[in-house]
């Protein structure tokens, strides 16, 4: 492999449900860790697959992330790239744009201000497993448990009724499946943006504590938000929080079930959990599509000339692989130093919900394997259907909690 050769029909299948397309360690292991691939569309892009590469793009700001500007912008599918046009905040402009409204939110995502949810995710969590505990066996983690705790948690910080948290799920669960007509996606995201419009108006009329009441008043009555880009602003931070942290507690329990002897490490010393949770990340990378680029500029990375227009997808989930920085990445090893991955992205579009998913993870897998050391995995993992988006997101996850013990 060269990198004048172009691999047809990118993006790639992941090998197993839990590990890496093939595809990724046999192009850094050809000396090809910046590759050309073929996109559904016909173009061409750039595909990094080392964890150099990958930082040298994420971090360097000739890359743009929105998908107006001219040029190539890898994605997926089409789907992906008409509901990045249409998603229009933040996570989707350049500097100084995207830092401006990413200031606006920011302190509300700030480690100190997320630590003080923790008491309200420890009730929420015990609550659900206590429904675990009563129904019959066995019971599904992703729509008991991984999908329930995110919503709730949204609910919660933007100071929304908790009862909303199963309306809002299920038009976001319309909204972003691959299994909807593009009328039904449509028609949930009219759903959730008139939903927001309530919430805005709500809060015009009546100051609360809570971070839609702090963004109306602090930003959309001032003048320095629109009010399409409030509701806009509302329903991206739903959409950031519910399909990812939800996947990583259905795939983060099933990885765990597949290694016991990492389950009796935590067992042991209840103290690894916050490192676990960092393996948990690096080893799944459940936003395996994120990371796509245009080239602003003729620019050079680690070597390579690109040209201006040119897309690259920067892979989280390869650079997390790399041997290069993580030894033996196929094995699962809860001790490993934290610190390196790249599963919540980098550079400036570094997740803004990281401080709270890590919080999530740690409370919901730390109480649900110390109340259940007997939890079996019913649904095998060679057998998980997954919703094809950008997140890697199981649809089913049986488990028996009772286990043998039953
Ligand atoms: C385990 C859970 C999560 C994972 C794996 C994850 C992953 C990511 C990744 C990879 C990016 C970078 C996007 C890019 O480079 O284009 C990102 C951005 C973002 N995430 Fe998360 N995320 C998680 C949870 C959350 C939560 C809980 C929230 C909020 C409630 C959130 C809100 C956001 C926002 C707003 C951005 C855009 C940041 C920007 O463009 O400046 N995420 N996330």
């Amino acid at each position: 492999m060269t990198v004048d050769d172009v691999i047809p029909a990118w993006p790639f299948d992941r090998a197993t449900a839990l590990t890496p397309p093939g595809e990724y360690a046999a192009l850094r292991r050809d000396g090809c860790p910046m590759a050309r691939v073929a996109l559904w569309s016909g173009e061409t892009a750039w595909l990094a697959t080392s964890h150099a590469d990958v930082l040298g793009v994420l971090g360097d700001p000739r890359f743009s992330s929105d998908p107006h500007r001219p040029g190539v912008m890898p994605s997926p599918s089409a789907a992906a790239l008409q509901f990045w046009k249409v998603k229009g905040t933040f996570d989707k402009t350049d500097p100084p744009e995207h830092d401006r409204e990413r200031r606006m939110v920011q302190t509300e995502f700030l480690v100190k201000r997320v630590r003080g949810h923790r008491p309200f995710l420890e009730r929420t969590t015990d609550a659900l497993l206590d429904t675990l505990a009563a129904a019959p066996q066995p019971v599904d983690l992703v729509t008991m448990l991984g999908d329930v705790v995110p919503a709730l948690m949204t609910c919660e910080l933007m100071g929304l009724p908790a009862d909303d948290g199963a309306l809002l799920r299920a038009h976001l669960a319309t909204f972003m499946s691959q299994a909807s007509t593009p009328e039904q996606s449509a028609a949930a995201m009219t759903a959730l943006l008139d939903y927001f419009d309530a919430v805005i108006a709500d809060r015009e009329r009546e100051e609360r504590d809570d971070l839609a009441s702090r963004l109306v008043q602090g930003q959309l009555l001032p003048g320095h938000l629109s009010r399409e880009g409030t509701r806009r602003m509302l329903l991206d931070l739903l959409i950031g929080g519910l399909d990812t942290t939800s996947s990583m507690i259905a795939l983060g329990t099933v990885l765990l079930l597949e290694n016991p002897e990492q389950v009796a490490l935590l067992a042991d010393d209840p103290g690894l959990w916050p490192q676990a949770v960092e393996e948990l990340l690096r080893y799944l990378t459940i936003a395996q599509f994120i990371g796509s680029r245009t080239a602003l500029d003729d620019v050079s990375v680690n070597e390579t000339a690109m040209s201006a227009g040119d897309g690259v997808f920067a892979s989280l989930l390869a650079a997390n692989w790399d041997p290069a920085v993580f030894p033996d990445p196929e094995v699962l090893d809860v001790t490993r130093p934290p610190g390196r991955h790249v599963a919540f992205g980098y550079g400036v579009h570094q997740c803004l919900g990281q401080a709270l998913a890590r919080l999530e993870l740690e409370v919901v897998l730390g109480r649900l394997f110390a109340r259940f050391p007997a939890m079996r995995l019913v649904t095998r993992p060679a057998d998980l259907r997954f919703n094809r988006t950008t997140i890697h997101t199981a649809l089913e996850v049986l488990v028996d909690v009772h286990g043998e013990q039953r």
